[in-house]
Parts: C-alpha cells; structure tokens; sequence
C-alpha cells in the first residue's frame, strides 16, 4: 500500500528556474537606420498615436529608443548584476532582411546579435528570442499588404532558417510572434503589417492563418537545426471574470475566452478548433488554406506555452448587446478591448473592477488574476509554461539619483505569491521575465515616461536626455529574489 504522504509536493520554485527580463528590439535598440537596417512597421508609428502609421510625423520614439545598440554591453551588464538567468528580447528582422525580400541576409545586422549574445551568455543567461515581436521590414508591409499576403510565409521562414543556423547552440528558446492573438484586431499594422484603416475580419484571420503556418514551419526548421532548442508561443492573457452571476455573462466570458484560446489551441493541439469554424461560418468568414497547412500545424505544435499577462478584465452580456446595437454587430470592436488604444481604462465594458486597484494609467493590478491564468492555461494544454511578460509601467522622478519603487516590489511580490501558489498546485511553470528590466519605450503610447524598469533611463518624451542609466531601489531588491530562488521578498521600506 502506498500513502499519499510520500508524495513530493513541489513547495517553491523549482531549481533552475529561469527568473529574468523581456525587451523587444524596436522599443529599445534605437539606431534604426544603421549599418543597413531599413524601416520596420515600427519606425513610422509617431509617438502618441498606437497603431497607426503615420510618415509625416516629427518624431519617431523608436528611432533612438533608449540606444541599446550602442550600450548594449552596459545594459547586459547590469541585467548580469541582477542575476539573471533569461533574458528575452527580439531580433528586428529589418537589421537582418532590410526589405524582407533579399536572398542574403545583412552580416553587419547579424554581426550585432553575435556580439550582443555573447555578452548575454558571457553575464550568464539564456537566451529567448522573439522572432516577431511587432514588427516586420516596412517594405512587406506595403508591398505586400503584409501577413495578408501568403508570400510572407517564405520571407519569415528565410528569416528563421538564417537565425536557426547562424545561431545553432547559442540560442535555446525561440517565441514565434509576440502576442499572437485577438490583438490583430486591435493592432493589425503591428502585429500584422495591415492597413488599420480599411482592415476587415477577413483580413485579420486570413493573415492569423498564415502566421500559424508559418509558426509551424519555424518549429519544424528550427528543430531540424538544433534539436535542443524549444520553441514556444506567446499570448496576451486577461484573466476575464463575469460582470455577475448571470448565467449570460458566464457565457459571455466562455465565448471571449475561446477567441484568445482559438491562437493556443491552434499552436499547441495542432488543429483548428469547433469553435474557429462556427465563428468563421456565423460571421462569413473565409479562410484559405491547403492541405499541407493543416498537416504542418498538426505536426509541428510548439514545445511550450508562454503569455504575457498584466491586468484582468471584465464581460457582460448587457455591454456585448448595446455594443453589438451601436456597431450593428460589429465584431471587431466587441473583441477589441477599444480602451487599450487610448491607454486610459481598462474593461471593455467600460466599467473597472470594483474589487481592484489601477495604476495610473488605469490599468487593473491583479496578482490572483496571474494565479488563474496558470492554472486556466495549465489545466488546458499540460506543456510547460514560462511567463514570457509581467510588470509595471508608471510615470517617475529621479531624485538623489535613484527612484524609490516600493510599489513595483510590492507589485512584483505579489505575483511572485501568486506563481509560487501555481507551481505549488502542479503548473509545470519554468520561468518568469519582467517586462521592461531597463525603462524603454512603451508600445501602446509611444511614451518613455511610462516606466517599466528596474533601471532609469533619462530620456523624455520628446527623445530629450542623456540616455544615463540609474538603477532603482527595486534592482537591489529583483537581485535578492533572484538570489534565494524566490523565497525572500520582505521589503525594506
Ligand atoms: C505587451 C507587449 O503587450 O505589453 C509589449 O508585448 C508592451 O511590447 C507591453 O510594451 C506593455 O505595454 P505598454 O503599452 O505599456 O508598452
């Protein structure tokens, strides 16, 4: 007879785990025109506008970033001095394929990566890439009508092929598109090269259609290439609960929630979902696809599940009515989470979470709505799980040369509580990295003043600065978790 005593319940993090940061090349790298990069999508996005293109605006946030490609070795360094054990950032694709249409990759941009890695590996962290983190050369997107268009299948597995290789042993995680997901809907020029202003549901899935293939095909190429890489997906995950106890409002959330699983259930079960084909058939939508499509995506699922995850929101079955009335039905703007363009609320019910705190910028802060994710997703897929984003981004002052960030400890703490819970409860979780080590651009405002980082850049809004680095109170204290595993998270006020 055996006990259930001798069973081994996992008490913390397990050894090993990947505690670490998250960039993405065109929020912080700057140096957009150099040694033969080309525009990306990114580079023409002004700042304070989301989403949108715009090729006569004054400045560009992007273009100088905060300068990573000229401190590189600094900024790893002090990513080193935290102890870090991952580091996950992106490679912008235009360094590499200017245009996205060359047959020979640019040596001076792989050149850059060669030396980045090796001060990475050298500070000793594991290397995750993103392949696309929001962004592709400008020039597929105009020409091309961008991931629309089933030609950029091949220009991204070119792109993935030269990295697999060039990168073989170096690199041992690979995402394939950052936040892969409903937010094409909301962010199509981004995620998808696609025109905001004249972009259809059509549109969107088609192109999801043709990331999923071309996802697959990354796994499969990297795999040939360097079986010991693992290569995962990442979502944007909003924990979602019922605006009540009405049964309508439950369904509500089931239904929001299969239109984020529709990108997991894809990349992971290797197949198109039952409710994919409902939604499409109920909303005339046609995908085209082949054969070989389908078999690639049943063949090559990815290794591991990773999602970034910020805030939580709520679904009501009165506000999808009076939307779906306003819009006459439009989906679009039902899914969409409307707020987040302007980056002022959170809900797309428009109501906040009464139970909730917001950061300044109205952002829902919810550290049990982490713990439901782990155990919705883990429950849903069993692979394992790393939480590829997470943080906390608010306006701050530098003063005595340091920013006293109680609230990002506490913040961070909090969520720490709420992964160790999961692993506690079984999640085969395996990493965590913490959006924004080092205060870059924001994606959604264009804002340098909404801080992220460990680490103070001075850059404002206006691109105006020294571009020095401070480190925050909360450095010393990210290095302190990291060094006990997780286990010691007292604050000293
Ligand atoms: C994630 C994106 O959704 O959110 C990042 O992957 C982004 O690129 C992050 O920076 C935080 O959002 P924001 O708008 O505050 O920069």
């Amino acid at each position: 007879m055996k006990s259930s005593k001798d069973i081994k319940v996992q008490e913390t993090f397990p050894e090993g785990f990947l505690w670490g940061g998250a960039t993405a090349a065109n929020q912080y790298e700057g140096a957009y025109n150099e040694d033969g990069k080309l525009p990306s999508v990114a580079d023409v996005q002004p700042h304070g506008v989301f989403g949108y293109p715009d090729r006569s605006a004054k400045y560009y946030p992007t273009h100088k970033g905060i300068d990573f490609y000229h401190h590189y070795k600094e900024d790893i360094a002090e990513f080193g001095a935290m102890g870090f054990k991952v580091y996950r950032t992106s490679v912008a694709w235009s360094r590499i394929f200017p245009t996205g249409e060359e047959d020979q990759p640019n040596e001076k941009g792989l050149e850059f990566y060669d030396k980045m890695f090796k001060e990475l590996k050298d500070n000793g962290m594991e290397i995750m890439i993103t392949i696309s983190h929001y962004e592709m050369p400008l020039h597929l997107a105009d020409k091309y009508g961008g991931w629309k268009d089933r030609k950029m299948i091949e220009f991204f597995d070119k792109f993935v092929t030269v990295m697999a290789k060039r990168w073989k042993g170096i690199v041992k995680y690979w995402l394939t598109f950052n936040e892969i997901g409903n937010n094409i809907h909301k962010m199509e020029w981004m995620t998808a090269g696609i025109d905001p202003t004249t972009s259809t549901l059509q549109d969107n899935y088609q192109a999801s259609h043709h990331q999923f293939v071309a996802s697959s095909m990354a796994v499969k190429t990297i795999h040939e290439i360097d079986p010991d890489a693992k290569v995962g997906s990442v979502i944007e995950y909003k924990t979602i609960y019922p605006m009540s106890c009405d049964p309508k409002d439950s369904l509500v959330v089931t239904t929001e929630k299969q239109r984020g699983y529709f990108f997991s259930d894809v990349q992971i079960r290797g197949e198109y979902p039952g409710y994919a084909w409902e939604y499409f058939k109920d909303n005339d939508i046609e995908i085209e696809y082949t054969d070989e499509d389908m078999e690639l995506i049943k063949n090559y699922p990815v290794d591991f599940l990773s999602f970034t995850y910020y805030r939580s929101r709520i679904a009501s079955k009165d506000y999808l009515e009076s939307v779906q009335k306003e819009t006459n039905s439009s989906d679009k703007e039902v899914e969409g989470d409307t707020s987040y363009r302007g980056d002022d609320n959170i809900l797309n019910t428009g109501k906040t979470n009464p139970y909730l705190e917001l950061t300044p910028s109205g952002w829902s802060v919810d550290p049990d709505g982490l713990y439901l994710a782990l155990e919705d997703l883990y429950g849903r897929y069993q692979v394992p799980i790393f939480i590829a984003e997470n943080g906390l981004g608010v306006k701050e002052e530098l003063i005595d040369g340091t920013v006293n960030d109680t609230y990002r400890m506490e913040f961070l703490r909090d969520h720490i509580i709420s992964m160790k819970k999961a692993i506690r409860n079984g999640v085969d979780l395996f990493g965590y990295a913490w959006w924004g080590p080092i205060d870059i651009v924001s994606n959604g405002s264009g804002q340098m003043s909404k801080r992220y980082g460990f680490i103070y850049v001075d850059r404002n809004d206006a691109g105006e600065g020294t571009l020095k680095r401070y480190r925050k109170k909360s450095f010393y204290w990210y290095k302190k978790v990291i060094a006990s595993n997780g286990e010691d998270l007292e604050i000293d006020k």
